[in-house]
């Protein structure tokens, strides 16, 4: 049995729903707190055992590439000023895993980032986790994919319930329960009208996937919004063979989203023992 050992980050998108915050810098490096978005997603699959993080990238998203790098001349200066604290911090952004990086050279959609990180994958099952969905769990969400992968061996999509009306705006599955947290799907569908929806256990930016998916990727069929969905390869594997979905134990933060990534904000800061209290005499206050 082949080990998840690969996770594919995609970050080549415009950000269009972030702006005028994404004009000249990454949605994912935008900050919840202290850290950007992008390092709550690698720290997950760290987490979860993941030792190479592939990033699907484009030509305005290098502050990423520096962000995961070296920078040899604040380590200079913070050993200068003896901050050991924050050297050490900086340092470990970079020796967390292997990272490599391939570009899209034009944003088609997230079916067709995948695909183009199909040569660095290889013959092995991966991981794909969306660059702006922070699901803040206990057990990372990832790791709970994995764990459903292990026992079925076949491709895996984390799921959480959304309200009704909320279905249109996501990939929904319809599942066929197995347990609590994980069901056989039936079939999956990408943004379906809210009366349409088999279910309200949407598709959230974790997934696990085999190379099968590449030769469906690859015939470069175009979905909704004229991009290449990941959701449509899904399904047409899941027709030819299966799929399951893991509903995580976890919040889920769509961090491209202006209100979710103030939600998240919130969460991590009333977390944190220095923010909590003003925090929270804060909101009542205003
Ligand atoms: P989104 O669906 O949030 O798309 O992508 P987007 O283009 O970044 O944002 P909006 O909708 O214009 O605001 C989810 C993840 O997939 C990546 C994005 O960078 C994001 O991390 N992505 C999306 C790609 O890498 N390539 C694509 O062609 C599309």
């Amino acid at each position: 049995m082949k080990k998840v050992r690969k996770a594919v980050i995609p970050v080549a998108g415009l950000g269009t729903r972030f702006l005028p915050a994404t004009k000249a810098q990454p949605k994912e490096m935008l900050t919840v707190i202290d850290k950007p978005i992008i390092q709550y997603i690698v720290e997950e699959a760290v987490a979860a055992g993941i030792e190479q993080i592939i990033f699907v990238t484009s030509s305005t998203k290098r502050a990423i590439e520096d962000h995961f790098d070296r920078n040899f001349e604040l380590e200079y200066r913070l050993r200068q000023k003896k901050k050991t604290a924050e050297m050490k911090d900086i340092l470990r952004i970079s020796d967390m895993a292997k990272f490599v990086y391939v570009r899209q050279k034009t944003p088609k959609g997230l079916g067709h980032a995948i695909y183009t990180a199909k040569d660095v994958v290889g013959d092995e099952p991966f991981a794909v986790m969306s660059g702006d969905d922070i699901i803040d769990a206990r057990v990372p969400a990832i790791k709970q994919l994995i764990q459903v992968y292990d026992k079925y061996q076949d491709i895996v999509v984390g799921v959480t319930q959304v309200p009704k009306k909320e279905t249109s705006k996501y990939g929904i599955v319809d599942p066929i329960y197995i347990d609590d947290k994980t069901s056989e799907i039936k079939k999956i569908i990408e943004k379906p009208k809210v009366e349409k929806a088999p279910s309200r256990l949407a598709v959230t930016g974790r997934y696990v996937l085999t190379p099968e998916i590449f030769n469906i990727l690859g015939k470069g069929k175009k979905g909704a919004g004229g991009e290449i969905q990941l959701t449509d390869a899904m399904a047409e594997h899941i027709r030819k063979r299966a799929g399951y979905a893991c509903t995580y134990s976890g919040d889920y933060y769509d961090c491209g989203n202006k209100l979710e990534f103030i939600k998240a904000t919130i969460n991590y800061a009333v977390k944190r023992k220095e923010f909590r209290g003003p925090l929270k005499r804060y909101l009542k206050k205003i």
